[in-house]
C-alpha cells in the first residue's frame, strides 16, 4: 500500500439513508417536546420509537460492518475472496461497490487478473474513479480494473471468465424482477470447469421464494454465512445479515 493514502472503503450502510432516518427522528422528538403537556404528545410518542429503532439499527450496523465496530465487512470480503479455489485467469466481481473484494480477489491469488462491474447507480456511494483509486492505493492497479455496466445483462460473451463472484448484489439488481436471474448471468459468462463465490440473502423467502430452483441453477447448497462467520447484534439481525448466505460452485455442476 502507497504510504499516507489510505483506500475509502464505504459500508453497506449508505450515509444519506442514515441521515434521512435521524432527521426524522429528531423531527419526531421535537414534535415531543412542544406537545409535551397536551395529548398530541402520545402523536409523535409512536413515530419516534419506530424511527429512533431503525436509525439505531442502521448506525449500529454501520458500525460493526466497519474497523472500529469489528470490520465484519471486510471480513466477509475476505472469506469470499479466500474461498475462491485458488484460481488463475480472469475473474470477474459483479456490483464491485466500492471495490472491496475485487482487490482482495487480486491480493488473495496472485495469478488472478479481477474485473469488477457496477452500475454505480445514484442511489449508492461508490465509484468507478473511487475503485480505482482504492486498487492503485492497495498496489494491484496493474490486476484490477472497473466497468460501468448493469448486472442484469452483462456485455461480456458466454464463458468469458474463469471465475465469478458477487457479494450482496443478486437482490439489489432492480431490472430483475426475479433476483435467481442476475445469478443465471453471473453463471453465464463463467467457462464451464470454472469456479463461483456467491454471497446473498438466499435465505430470505421474500427475495428467493424458490429454494428448489436456487440450488438447481447454483448444482450447490447455499450456506448460512452465520454458520462459517458468528456475527454480533444487529448483523445478525433476519432484516440485515441474518438471511445471508454464501455458495461455492464450479460451472458444470448443474
Ligand atoms: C450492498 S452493495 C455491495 C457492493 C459490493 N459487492 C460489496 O460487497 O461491497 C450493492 C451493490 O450493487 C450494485 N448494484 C445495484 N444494482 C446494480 C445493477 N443493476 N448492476 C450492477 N450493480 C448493481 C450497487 O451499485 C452496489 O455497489
Amino acid at each position: 500500500m502507497s504510504a499516507g493514502e489510505q483506500p475509502r472503503y464505504g459500508t453497506w450502510i449508505r450515509s444519506s439513508r442514515l441521515r434521512v432516518f435521524a432527521g426524522l427522528c429528531l423531527l419526531a422528538l421535537a414534535g415531543c417536546l412542544f406537545a409535551v403537556v397536551s395529548p398530541w404528545f402520545l402523536l409523535f410518542l409512536a413515530p419516534l420509537g419506530i424511527f429512533g429503532y431503525i436509525t439505531l439499527i442502521l448506525a449500529l450496523t454501520a458500525y460493526r460492518l466497519g474497523p472500529r465496530g469489528g470490520d465484519f465487512q471486510r471480513r466477509i470480503h475476505l472469506l469470499v475472496a479466500t474461498s475462491l479455489p485458488a484460481p488463475g485467469g480472469s475473474a470477474l466481481d459483479v456490483g464491485c461497490g466500492s471495490g472491496s473484494l475485487a482487490v482482495k480477489l487480486a491480493q488473495a491469488h496472485p495469478a488472478l487478473t479481477v474485473t469488477g462491474v457496477d452500475s454505480w447507480g445514484d442511489d449508492w456511494e461508490y465509484s468507478s474513479a473511487e475503485c480505482a483509486r482504492n486498487a492503485r492505493i492497495e498496489g494491484v492497479a496493474d490486476r484490477v480494473s472497473f466497468q460501468q455496466q448493469c448486472g442484469s445483462a452483462l456485455s461480456f460473451p458466454d464463458a468469458s471468465f474463469d471465475a465469478v463472484v458477487s457479494c450482496m448484489t443478486f437482490h439489489e439488481i432492480k431490472e430483475n424482477a426475479d433476483k435467481t436471474d442476475g445469478v443465471l448471468e453471473a453463471l453465464r459468462v463463467l467457462r464451464p470447469g470454472g469456479t463461483f463465490v456467491f454471497l446473498d440473502l438466499f435465505g430470505d423467502r421474500s427475495i428467493y421464494p424458490d429454494p428448489g430452483k436456487l440450488c438447481a441453477l447454483l448444482g450447490a447448497q447455499p450456506r448460512p454465512l452465520t454458520e462459517l462467520m458468528p456475527l454480533p447484534f444487529p448483523l445478525r439481525h433476519p432484516k440485515v445479515l441474518g438471511h445471508a448466505m454464501i455458495v461455492t460452485g464450479t460451472q458444470g455442476n448443474r
